[in-house]
């Protein structure tokens, strides 16, 4: 099933349902202040939203000269499974194409392989390992994914 939300900046309005999904899924604990800085950030950030009448998803990405990290995704889990994480990596993409970044990187807990499927499907390999890198001593898997080809297209 497939489903299409808007998709759009993040706003300081929409923080407590983004808080609230975070809250839902337990997978990181970035406090309101966090979101609202990157909300701030004109240039350097891209924090994206998919919305039907609620929230059901956010992206958060930052930009560092011609790459980019994806700090955070998430899809609440009533909408998972549609499609709509894709579409927000879409949305990202286009808007760092637009500042120039040729890569996107990102950290995924090694034991995370539905976040890791998802990456590899959209393009992303995988890039090393950083041994215990989460605070509960998980390694974390590294991924890249070369934007060039959308530059070009
Ligand atoms: C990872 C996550 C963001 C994916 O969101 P989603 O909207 O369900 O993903 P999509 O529907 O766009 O699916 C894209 C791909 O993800 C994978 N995927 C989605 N649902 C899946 C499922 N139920 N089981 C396995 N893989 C799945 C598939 O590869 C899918 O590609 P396909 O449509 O070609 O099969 C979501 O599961 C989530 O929020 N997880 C908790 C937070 C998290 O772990 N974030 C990542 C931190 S690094």
């Amino acid at each position: 099933m497939s489903a299409t939300p808007i998709i759009r900046r993040m706003i300081p309005d929409d923080l407590d349902q983004v808080l609230e999904i975070q809250g839902q899924l337990q997978f990181q604990s970035w406090k309101r202040e966090h979101f609202i800085s990157e909300i701030n950030e004109a240039f350097f950030g891209v924090p994206l939203v998919a919305q039907f009448d609620i929230i059901v998803g956010y992206a958060v990405l930052k930009i560092a000269a011609d790459e980019a990290e994806l700090c955070s995704i998430a899809v609440c889990s009533k909408y998972q499974g549609q499609g709509i994480a894709r579409q927000l990596l879409d949305i990202a993409s286009e808007r760092l194409v637009e500042h120039q970044v040729s890569k996107i990187f990102l950290e995924v807990r090694k034991g995370n392989l539905r976040a890791q499927k998802l990456y590899l499907d959209y393009g992303f390999i995988e890039n090393g390992v950083r041994r215990r890198y989460y605070p509960d001593g998980e390694d974390a898997v590294v991924m890249v994914k070369d934007l060039g080809c959308l530059e070009r297209c």
